[in-house]
This record gives structure tokens, C-alpha cells and sequence, in this order.
């Protein structure tokens, strides 16, 4: 079983999926997490991640893998287990933009469909349902509003006691939002044959029995 879940950032995409996989009893690939680990590969070694060739030169050496421990993943590059660096904002702006460069594309996507093709699989990211998974079994598109999205990620760093402001929060999602739907190279967008849920109104847990609802619906007709 192959499942796409593709969609802007902050719709809650990697939680919902890991949720849903692990009630499937399938494995989730956060595909997001590895393009994390080439951006914190490249500020770790100094490489300028606006210098586009030298961010792919490395990505053509550079081995990023995935394990997993009790189902939850372990992102590495070069054998170093990065999972508990990769969540910072640097690293997320890190990775936007290394994401948008063909060389590191057509490196994640090899290695993301090496691991799908031995097992049964979730993924999650921004270009699974049309480039890495096109044959998926079910393709969901799961998004909000970007002011519920930014309203969320607000919430979460005031619960973190962060001091966050919600107007840099939103305007820091649109920009993203435009760096992921605008790029060249494999841009976000909705699969033709992808179901799209909108969470703006939905909690975690409906957001999940929607998921699943369609999934088993989509699969029962299949056999
Ligand atoms: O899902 P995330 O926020 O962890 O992803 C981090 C960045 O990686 C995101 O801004 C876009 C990029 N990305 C991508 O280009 N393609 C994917 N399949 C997953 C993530």
C-alpha cells in the first residue's frame, strides 16, 4: 500500500500522517525531514545555501537515510543521526530553499522511492502524490487556511513560551507558501487525483478519521 499526503506547511501534515500510518500499520516517511537534513548539512559545513551548485555537488556524496526506532523516524546524513537538530526555524528556511534546487530534488526523490518500492508506506511532503509516488493507492491533499495554519503555529510557540507574534507568523507561512508553490522545480500543488481535506474547521482527531475514512474507502474498492 502506497499513500501520498502532500500540502502547505503547518496543516499539521507529518502529526496527522504519523497518526494515520500507525493505525494503518504502515510505516511514515517525513519526507520534509530529509531535505531538513541537507539544509543543516550545509550550515554545519558552511556551505552557502544560496550557492546552488555547491549545495547539489554535496547532495551527490551526501547519504541520507532513514530508520526507524518503535515506528518513529530517524533522519541521517552519513550515518549521523540528526532528528533531534532538524526542528529549528533555521533549518526549516534552510531547507525551504535547498528544496527548490533540482540536484537536491532529484536526490531525495531517488532515495525516497528506494524505500518505498521494498514496503508498504506513508509519505508526507510537498511533491509525493505527483513525482514520487505517482502510482500512490490513495492521494490526499491536506491544507487550511493560512490564517488557521499561522493561528496554530502561534499557539504552539505561546504554549512553548515563546514570545511569537501573529502577524510575523503569518506573513513568515505566506512566504514559505510562496517559496514551495512558486519554485521551478517540482512546485507543491494538488495531484489531479488527490482528495483534497481542509482542516481549517476540523480538530487533530477529526482530521484523522477523515483521512482514514478515505483511505479505507478508496482501498476497499480496489480488492
Ligand atoms: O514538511 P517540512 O516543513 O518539514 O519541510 C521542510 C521544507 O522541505 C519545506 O519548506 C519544503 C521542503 N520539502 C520539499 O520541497 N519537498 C518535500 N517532499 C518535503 C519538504
Amino acid at each position: 500500500m502506497k499513500i501520498a499526503i502532500d500540502g502547505p506547511v503547518g496543516a499539521g501534515k507529518s502529526t496527522i500522517s504519523d497518526a494515520v500510518a500507525r493505525e494503518l500499520g504502515i510505516l511514515h516517511l517525513d519526507t520534509g525531514a530529509m531535505y531538513r537534513a541537507v539544509g543543516l548539512t550545509c550550515l554545519r559545513r558552511g556551505i552557502n545555501t544560496h550557492d546552488e551548485a555547491a549545495v547539489t555537488a554535496l547532495c551527490q556524496d551526501l547519504r541520507v537515510d532513514v530508520e526507524y526506532a518503535d515506528g518513529a523516524q530517524r533522519t541521517l546524513a552519513d550515518g549521523e543521526d540528526l532528528t533531534g537538530l532538524i526542528r529549528t526555524q533555521e533549518v526549516s528556511d534552510a531547507a525551504s530553499l535547498v528544496g527548490t534546487y533540482g540536484g537536491v530534488r532529484a536526490a531525495m526523490v531517488k532515495a525516497q522511492q528506494r524505500l518505498a518500492a521494498t514496503q508498504n508506506m506513508l509519505m508526507d511532503g510537498r511533491d509525493i502524490g505527483t513525482v514520487v509516488l505517482p502510482d500512490a493507492d490513495v492521494k490526499i491533499f491536506l491544507t487550511a487556511s493560512a490564517e488557521e495554519r499561522a493561528r496554530r503555529r502561534w499557539q504552539e510557540m505561546r504554549d512553548k513560551g515563546e514570545d511569537a507574534d501573529y502577524d510575523a507568523v503569518l506573513a513568515a507561512l505566506r512566504e514559505r507558501d510562496a517559496q514551495d508553490m512558486g519554485r521551478a522545480v517540482d512546485p507543491l500543488r494538488c495531484a489531479e487525483d488527490a482528495v483534497t481535506v481542509d482542516t481549517t474547521h476540523l480538530s487533530f482527531d477529526e482530521s484523522v478519521s477523515a483521512i482514514l475514512n478515505i483511505i479505507r474507502e478508496r482501498t476497499a474498492t480496489r480488492l
